[in-house]
């Protein structure tokens, strides 16, 4: 009977003691992957993905307007009848988004260079919930994380044209 109490007693100091180094490692262990965490990694996949890091060449004007704007934007955003007036052709992109006020927000402008954050185009290809109308491009696929990233960075940089 002794010995049996002395084994459960054993068990309840293990146990305690499990409980213990448990606490111990909750500042740097669980609390860090709680909820408000896998948001922000996303953000952070976001802003780094494809380019978004500090490494590597800065994207420019020239390089995104034939892989990314041409082919994704010009079905609509060229001539006449372009929504918003916003032209994206190849002859046009370079004067119409930096530093131009947006047409659904003109609190904010397309391209605010050094600022992607507060650069409307890059609200609009993200699909951020302040924005007006719709997630761009319209039609066909949204960008994916690498070609975010390389707007992202493209305007972090200075939204340089060459
Ligand atoms: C199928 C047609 C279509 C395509 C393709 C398209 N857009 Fe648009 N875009 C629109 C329409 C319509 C609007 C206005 C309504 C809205 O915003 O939902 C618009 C509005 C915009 C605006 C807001 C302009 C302002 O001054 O406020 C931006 C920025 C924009 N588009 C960027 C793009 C980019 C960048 C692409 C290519 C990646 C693209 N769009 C592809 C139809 C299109």
């Amino acid at each position: 009977m002794r010995k049996r109490y002395t084994l459960a007693f054993g068990i309840v100091a293990l146990a305690s003691l499990a409980a213990c180094s448990g606490d111990k490692s909750t500042p740097l262990g669980p609390d860090k992957s709680s909820a408000p965490i896998p948001a922000a990694k996303l953000t952070v996949s976001a802003n780094q993905a494809g380019g978004g890091g500090d490494d590597g060449p800065v994207p420019t004007l020239a390089q995104l307007s034939p892989e990314l704007f041409t082919p994704r934007c010009t079905l609509c955003h060229v001539g006449d009848t372009a929504p918003a007036g916003l032209l994206l052709d190849a002859d046009n992109i370079a004067s119409t988004l930096v530093g131009v006020s947006s047409v659904e927000r003109p609190d904010l402008q397309l391209v605010v260079p050094g600022r992607p954050e507060q650069s409307y185009l890059f609200m609009k290809l993200r699909g951020d919930s302040d924005i007006v109308g719709q997630q761009m491009p319209l039609v066909g696929p949204h960008f994916n994380l690498t070609e975010l990233g390389k707007v992202r960075r493209w305007i972090a940089k200075g939204a340089p044209i060459e």
